[in-house]
């Protein structure tokens, strides 16, 4: 992944190989610089926006955090504890920013955003790759050619076979 200017440009050395997992953090990607995309300096506009798409992209971002951590509880990763609790610190923060910026605190869309920059890049190239290996030792190649990993790789992976 590099940075260019404000934009996160996603590179391949930060996949997992898990299409599931993969799709997401590039979603989570785009969720950013589609807000970059939005840092007008006008204050009325940016609230408009951030307004309109706040709700949605907490949700995504939990929707993804469920994710990896339903996958981590499965396969019985030994990093799920500290991992979640990255996940759960980080939406909490989360939500105090968002209280922050609707009462008017001298937060702007354009801070907002760079917080939510670094936190996705550090937290795929440091704690999210601590289960990269992992996940695609556990997941095989599916009829349709992608790694993924499904019950029966589970199953596999916590009666140790895979
Ligand atoms: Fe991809 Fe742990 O978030």
């Amino acid at each position: 992944m590099t940075v260019s200017g404000d934009l996160i440009t996603w590179s391949e050395k930060f996949s997992c190989g898990i299409k599931l997992i993969d799709d997401q953090h590039k979603e989570l990607v785009e969720l950013v610089n589609e807000m970059f995309n939005h840092v007008t300096g006008n204050d009325l506009q940016e609230k408009n926006y951030f307004n309109r798409v706040i709700n949605d992209a907490v949700a995504y971002v939990k929707t993804h955090f469920a994710t990896e951590e339903k996958l981590m509880l499965a396969t019985k990763f030994d990093g799920y504890a500290e991992h979640k609790k990255e996940h759960d610190t980080f939406v909490l923060a989360v939500v105090e920013n968002i209280k922050d910026y609707e009462a008017g605190k001298r937060l702007t869309l354009s801070t907002f955003t760079r917080f939510l920059k670094d936190w996705v890049l550090s937290h795929i190239a440091l704690m999210d790759k601590k289960y990269f290996e992992y996940f695609k030792k556990v997941a095989t190649r599916k009829a349709d050619g992608k790694l993924s990993i499904n019950s029966e790789d589970v199953r596999n992976a916590v009666e140790g076979k895979s």
